[in-house]
């Protein structure tokens, strides 16, 4: 008869004889709270004092195990215990403790698990130290613990790395003991009998002394400093681990300050509203209805984009239909999408012996007529309105009834689509990123008659897909690229007012983008700029400064960027270095525009360029393109290859203020009160003093 107590809300304590079970249980992912760092020490401490166990073994209730620090309390005001020193209370029970691992034991969980005297594994465990993804580390114990279990340039790998090491590859790490198949409480039952039989054997982490390996290190610190000399935490991951020779004691402390100084930055914060970001976007009311079941995908394009997205769907698991007009566009899609899943093969995201059976579930077609079936047709053409219309027109006649209907534009009008089907109400935006099966975002474009379960269908697409659905209103541009078209202008004027493009892209890559406008431009092809400024030039505003001119003399070279071997820069193989004939191009059209160039400081151009930035994200916040600040973030974060660590645009934002920045934009209006208006939603937020973290919790 085994007799259960409960220390409190998220911890109890099973005896089964002289074997203690403690077991947590804090939905959804038994994060260490609070309560249940408090419970496990009191746990713990009442069993040493209690004297009726022999053994304690601790496990969760759930889907997982530990899964790591509540992050919801990073940045309140702390309670204790803090939980290293709940780690050392277990570490030092006289009454061995073992522990039982399920499901991801990440971050505070897994060090709560190097913390007791052995580790059993249940299969399909994964084991990480992912606080370097949240501009942290591992602070309860996890740069000590883990070098003596596995080795210094283990924990190295692991720590700087942040992934979720598979249960086989933990076992051989040494980082657990045991691998078995079985339910939590079961195992911790079998496990606590064989530290009593003798079978396991247990020890305590703090007395395995680590190797010291000053080489790995010093090799590790020079290579950080070079590839992420921008981030924070991980150069202070590497410090901590270089403590982990000393006892453990004195290891803890430094590993302690080194955390503190992380959790301070603003990185860290930038990282953690990333985190969350990520799960809020489809965290809306309209995402959570009743969604159309979605099995069999078409996909009218064999482009680039089309075959993309279509190798994305194939990846999901779907069926999909392919459509061209011509034998040869066709045999072009089908070879790129064989060679994206050779690509997905390769960088380990596709099975070897899953490859052809996926590859099977593709069928090349000529007729549209083959999509009379499918449950959603995602329309991938060049944007052209007469092409689009006239496609929907025949989806429309093609098509089952309740097919959905998607438009991949990237910025045409969705309402006008829609308005070419007798069937508005099952037309929507799905707005993919190039490369479409590796970029995460997808803007979900909600047109005036779009069905709810057209929306709802739209985000578990995007889940199915692996992807970051964010909604979007129509406008020209809808979220990102609405934003881009903007604040691209003020790359140009900065280099038309005195800056290099490469003093530009040196600048931004400093403020952690991976790349610089130009060097963008080049790589996306300055041909596609180059159309839309000739296609919109009869209705540019007159009064607004022109742009493109210096980007129209490259092109008219016939230097598109990198696939035609110049652009702003020049590529030879591998090297890169800018386009000298390009300064001439500058020079004449500075002439011409009669503007007597001045220096800009790096702060400069990063300033000019976010405030650009965000002026125009505030604008699709007012008017409701975007329903929240977040979802701004999430875009660039997941489509735009915004500084993860920076939150995204309008989290950064709130690091200048609503005031700083309405000032910033009244002074640059002085030079050009066309491009530069203050947003009336900033005025506002400067008057009120609020931010838009304010916004996002009341939406
Ligand atoms: N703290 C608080 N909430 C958390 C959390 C955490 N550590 N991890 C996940 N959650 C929440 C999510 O926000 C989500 O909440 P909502 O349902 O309200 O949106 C819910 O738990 C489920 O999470 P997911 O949707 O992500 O579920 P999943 O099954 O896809 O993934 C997971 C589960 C692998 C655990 C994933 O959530 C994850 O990676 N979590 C973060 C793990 C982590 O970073 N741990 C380290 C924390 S820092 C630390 O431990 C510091 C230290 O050293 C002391």
């Amino acid at each position: 008869m085994s007799k259960t107590t409960a220390i409190n809300d998220c911890i109890s304590i099973e005896m089964s004889g002289d074997i203690a079970l403690i077991c947590i249980d804090n939905p959804p992912v038994n994060a260490t709270g609070q309560a249940v760092r408090q419970g496990l020490q009191d746990a713990v401490e009442k069993l040493n004092a209690e004297g009726n166990a022999r053994v304690i073994a601790i496990y969760a209730a759930g889907r997982t195990f530990v899964a790591g620090a509540d992050i919801r309390e990073f940045g309140k005001p702390f309670v204790p215990p803090a939980l290293p020193d709940v780690f050392n209370v277990i570490e030092a029970s006289s009454v061995p403790v073992i522990s039982v691992l399920h499901g991801t034991a990440l971050g505070g969980g897994l060090e709560l698990g190097l913390s007791t005297h052995a580790r059993i594994g249940i299969e399909d465990l994964r084991v990480g130290l992912p606080e370097i993804l949240l501009g942290l580390l591992p602070g309860a114990g996890g740069t000590q613990r883990m070098p003596r279990l596995a080795g210094i340039p283990f924990a190295l790998e692991m720590i700087l790395s942040g992934r979720q090491v598979p249960a086989k590859e933990a076992l051989e790490a040494g980082i657990i003991d045991r691998l078995e198949a079985g339910e939590p409480r079961d195992i911790a039952l079998k496990a606590a009998k064989d530290v009593l039989d003798g079978t396991l054997q247990t020890r305590r982490t703090d007395q395995i002394a680590v190797t010291p390996d000053q080489g790995a290190l010093d090799q590790t610190a020079a290579h950080l400093q070079k590839t992420q000399g921008h981030l924070f935490s991980p150069h202070k991951c590497v410090e901590a681990v270089a403590a982990s020779t000393e006892p453990l004691v004195a290891g803890l402390k430094i590993e302690r300050a080194l955390f503190m100084e992380c959790m301070d930055t603003p990185q860290r914060a930038g990282l953690i509203h990333a985190f969350f970001g990520e799960r809020a976007v489809s965290n809306i009311p309209e995402a959570k209805g009743p969604a159309r079941e979605i099995a069999h995908v078409g996909v009218i394009g064999g482009g680039t984009m089309g075959s993309g997205i279509a190798t994305a769907c194939l990846l999901a698991g779907l069926k999909v239909t392919l459509i061209e007009v011509a034998q040869d566009g066709l045999d072009r899609g089908v070879a790129t999408i064989t060679s994206n899943l050779d690509g997905a093969v390769k960088r380990g995201k596709l099975k070897t012996d899953k490859r052809d059976a996926v590859q099977a579930m593709l069928t090349p077609s000529l007729d549209m007529q083959s999509l009379a079936d499918v449950d959603l047709v995602i329309e991938a053409v060049f944007e052209d309105m007469g092409v689009k219309k006239d496609i929907f027109g025949k989806l429309d006649k093609i098509c089952k009834a309740g097919a959905i209907l998607a438009s991949n534009t990237s910025y045409l009008d969705v309402d006008e689509i829609a308005a070419s089907t007798t069937r508005p109400q099952d037309v929507i935006g799905l707005h993919f990123f190039s490369p479409a099966h590796v970029m995460r975002l997808l803007e979900i474009v909600v047109a005036d008659k779009t069905a709810p379960d057209v929306v709802a269908s739209g985000f578990a697409l995007a889940k199915k897909l692996g992807k970051v659905g964010v909604r979007a209103g129509v406008c020209d541009g809808f979220i990102g690229n609405r934003i881009l078209a903007h604040y691209s202008k003020t790359a140009a004027y900065l280099v038309l007012d005195g800056a290099t493009p490469q003093q530009v892209d040196n600048a931004l890559e400093g403020f952690g983008f991976a790349m610089g406008p130009h060097k963008v431009g080049d790589l996306a092809g300055l041909d596609i700029g180059w159309m839309t400024r000739k296609r919109k030039a009869a209705t540019r505003d007159p009064n607004e400064r022109y742009a493109g001119a210096v980007a129209d003399r490259i092109c008219e070279e016939g230097w598109f960027g990198r696939k035609s071997g110049k652009g702003y820069y020049v590529y030879d193989s591998r090297d890169i270095s800018p386009n000298l004939a390009v300064d001439t191009f500058i020079a004449e059209e500075r002439d011409k525009a009669g503007v007597t160039p001045r220096s800009f400081t790096d702060q400069d151009i990063v300033d000019r360029y976010m405030t650009a930035m965000i002026s125009e994200a505030a604008r699709v916040v007012e008017d409701g393109t975007a329903k929240r600040p977040l979802d701004v973030d999430m875009v660039f974060l997941f489509g735009y290859g915004f500084p993860r660590h920076r939150g995204g645009p309008l989290h950064y934002a709130d690091t200048i203020g609503a005031e700083a920045l309405v000032a910033r934009i009244k002074t640059y209006a002085k030079e050009d009160a066309t491009y530069w208006q203050v947003p009336a939603l900033l005025e506002k937020m400067a008057a009120s003093g609020t931010s838009f973290a304010d916004m996002n919790k009341e939406a």
